[in-house]
């Protein structure tokens, strides 16, 4: 039925009408970049629109659809989009502290929830999940997206577009998801956002595309390209990246589009001439919809009279966008996401909250503990730092329109529901983040000298994260240093909680702190899950998705890199010079990516492979124990990496082919199996097939990319 209504409607629709449907413009509220130059009433009214970015809430979506309707011929309903990130208004962690659970049910969890609230909230569509691959930290988006490794994105990826999408479009309580930004966005020079991006056809298929091709398996319903050339081609204007691998390799049958006012980028690009002529290469390279650039409104139909572009190719964008339309039930019933009562029974439903709870709780990361952590709730402790009575930058950015002021539960919220006894409390923030006034820093010293035990909440804003963040100095900003550095000095215990959306250096904070917590932004319920963590409530089993470097200059810096013909061993190497080093640094990270401790500890034994010779069609189970050897329940991910040992072209050192979370009591041992097949191995080779050479491979298990050799196995023809 979907496919004759739609050939039916198509077929009374004029070139016009079918035109309008590849267009966006955004209605007021936040805008990424020019507001496109129209005014978004005066162009609904006029028939001119198929999606509206932006609009939000029962009441408005309700009012600017009537006035579509009122207006549109064919009555073909608006699409609502909108960045439903990391939560609609219960805030979840930002992206990249939900991947630090490395648990993909606590992905679906937080989408699934996300979905509910967005189309409870007349939302359709979100643009996510961001699965850009991204391994330098001075780039303000790596807080939106899964981290640096290509395994891990892409099963984080698949459980998001699931989460979001559910298993029936047309359910109330699903959206359409959106993977984004194809392609290689992450790479962007020097961290710069929007900056160029040059790249191997090898790294691209192998590193950053594949989480792209997971959520194309999983059924993902809309792309959205990135701002960013690749090898000289804009990725909006990119035919080889959208025709020849989206929407032919892959046979994705969602459509496409742009990021913000991104045909139009293409003149500063130096791609296009003028607006018509980006408009002619964007829909020759497979764009369908145009965000708020307003240039296939303006130019398609010229460019379709002047044979510049294919009537087939308007037909093919405007049926990809209908049939999303059809699937989620909008032409049945254009307000089925209008209802004020669903929407107020969904916001901030309890279950909601406890799901952004639960899912604060798996994302945090301890970096460091002297047996300081957790704290016994008879010590009086001196809680200091910028952020530790803060409600706006906890929830992160790209939050929707989640509640910074109210809903939000501070730190301090978070432990005083705890610790009830206020004596044993002092709060005082002591520095500012970015300002450098030391007016506040003597009261908080007083108060910290009289506590058992000083905490320190400190981190970026919010808004130094996300798009357009970029930052040159990775540092805690500010005097915050200089305030740890004063509260180093009264010798007490120093606990360090971190918010932050990027990996840190913080080599002089791991040498003088007793323990680091990173608590990333942790959404609406983070001050209960921080306090949770350090009173042991909860037991941090969280790992880093991305690796923490020493120094700056050490970026970008990686697990999964090459060992060069001249690698160096470390500081037993007996060749200092002449090898690939830094002579001021040692190329080892602070943090490795996979990285995290408990408050309790694991062991691991008896690590076998149950065959040392893989064939081309069989397979090779892994097996290792792990047992909780420390005095709390906890959990582990145990990870599985593997190197290939030689090849046609060289392969990365080490790679991640499984990971498993494992919880564990205090004292319990459990047996953990992962399976290899060939399938795991195969990589592009010097012929750019996609294909697992036979050779020698090496096996590590352990709990971080740091994780010691296991064992080995041959894979034979
Ligand atoms: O979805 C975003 C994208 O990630 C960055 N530019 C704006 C889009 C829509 O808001």
């Amino acid at each position: 039925p979907r496919n004759e209504f739609i050939s039916e409607l198509m077929g009374k629709m004029t070139i016009d009408e079918k035109i309008a449907q590849l267009v966006q413009f955004t209605a007021d509220g936040t805008v990424t970049g020019p507001k496109g130059g129209d005014n978004f009433i005066e162009e609904i009214k006029k028939g001119n629109v198929g999606s509206i970015l932006n609009a939000t809430g029962v009441k408005y979506t309700r009012e600017l659809q009537k006035l579509n309707l009122e207006n549109s011929r064919l009555k073909i309903p608006l699409l609502y989009g909108y960045d439903v990130i990391h939560g609609y208004r219960t805030i979840f962690p930002i992206t990249l502290g939900e991947s630090a659970s490395w648990d993909p049910a606590m992905a679906e969890l937080s989408s699934k929830v996300a979905a509910a609230e967005a189309a409870a909230s007349g939302v359709h569509w979100t643009f996510a999940p961001m699965v850009d691959i991204a391994r330098d930290p001075r780039w303000g988006r790596v807080s939106e997206g899964s981290g640096e490794d290509t395994y891990l994105g892409s099963r984080l990826a698949m459980a998001r577009v699931k989460g979001f999408q559910g298993s029936d479009l047309g359910a109330i309580n699903t959206i359409l998801a959106c993977t984004k930004h194809f392609a290689a966005y992450g790479a962007a020079e020097a961290g710069r956002d929007y900056n160029t991006v040059d790249m191997s056809e090898r790294v691209l298929r192998e590193t950053y595309l594949p989480p792209f091709k997971a959520t194309v398996d999983a059924g993902v319903r809309t792309f959205m390209t990135s701002f960013n050339e690749i090898s000289g081609v804009p990725a909006t204007g990119n035919r080889f990246l959208l025709r020849d691998i989206l929407k032919g390799e892959w046979k994705f049958n969602g459509f496409v589009v742009t990021d913000y006012t991104a045909i139009n980028e293409l003149i500063p690009h130096g791609f296009a001439q003028d607006a018509a002529h980006a408009g002619e290469l964007s829909l020759n390279a497979g764009i369908d919809m145009d965000m708020v650039g307003g240039i296939y409104l303006k130019h398609l139909k010229t460019l379709l009279n002047q044979g510049k572009v294919k009537e087939t190719d308007i037909n093919d964008a405007c049926k990809r966008i209908l049939e999303a339309k059809y699937d989620l039930g909008l032409f049945e019933d254009p307000y089925r996401y209008n209802d004020e009562k669903r929407e107020a029974a969904t916001i901030y439903k309890k279950e909601h909250l406890d799901a952004a709870l639960q899912v604060a709780n798996k994302s945090m990361v301890l970096l460091k503990n002297n047996n300081i952590l957790p704290l016994r709730r008879e010590q009086k402790v001196a809680f200091v730092g910028p952020l530790i009575s803060d409600e706006a930058n906890i929830i992160g950015s790209w939050a929707a329109t989640g509640d910074r002021t109210g809903y939000a539960v501070s730190v301090e919220e978070g432990v005083r529901k705890l610790i009830t006894d206020k004596g044993k409390l002092t709060f005082d923030k002591g520095v500012e983040i970015v300002d450098t006034s030391k007016s506040q820093m003597q009261k908080a010293l007083d108060n910290a000298r009289q506590a058992d035990v000083i905490v320190a909440v400190m981190g970026e804003f919010e808004n130094m994260t996300g798009e357009a963040a970029s930052r040159t100095d990775i540092n805690l900003p500010g005097i915050q240093k200089e305030f740890l550095a004063e509260l180093k000095k009264l010798g007490k215990p120093l606990v360090l909680v971190l918010m932050n959306g990027r990996p840190l250096t913080l080599s002089w904070e791991n040498e003088n702190m007793d323990a680091i917590l990173e608590a990333w932004f942790p959404g609406t319920m983070g001050g209960d899950a921080i306090a949770q963590t350090l009173y042991g409530i909860n037991n941090p089993g969280g790992k880093l998705p991305m690796t923490f470097p020493r120094t700056l200059g050490q970026v970008p810096v990686y697990y999964n890199h090459k060992n060069t013909g001249r690698p160096y061993l470390g500081a037993a190497d007996p060749e200092q010079k002449y090898k690939s080093r830094y002579i001021d640094s040692d190329n080892s990270p602070l943090y490795p990516f996979g990285y995290g401790l408990s408050y309790t500890t694991f062991a691991y034994s008896n690590p076998k492979l149950s065959a040392n010779t893989l064939t081309a069609s069989g397979s090779i189970k892994v097996s290792v124990d792990v047992a909780n050897t420390g005095n709390y329940d906890g959990e582990e991910v145990v990870q599985l990496y593997i190197q290939d040992k030689v090849g046609s072209v060289t392969r990365p050192v080490r790679e991640l082919k499984g990971f498993n979370k494992v919880p564990l009591k205090k004292g319990e041992k459990k047996t953990v199996e992962f399976t290899i097949t060939a399938n795991d191995l195969k990589f592009y080779d010097i012929n750019m097939q996609f294909v697992a050479e036979p050779g020698d491979f090496n096996v590590f298990v352990g709990g971080s990319s740091a994780a010691e050799l296991t064992d080995k196995f041959v894979l034979v023809k």
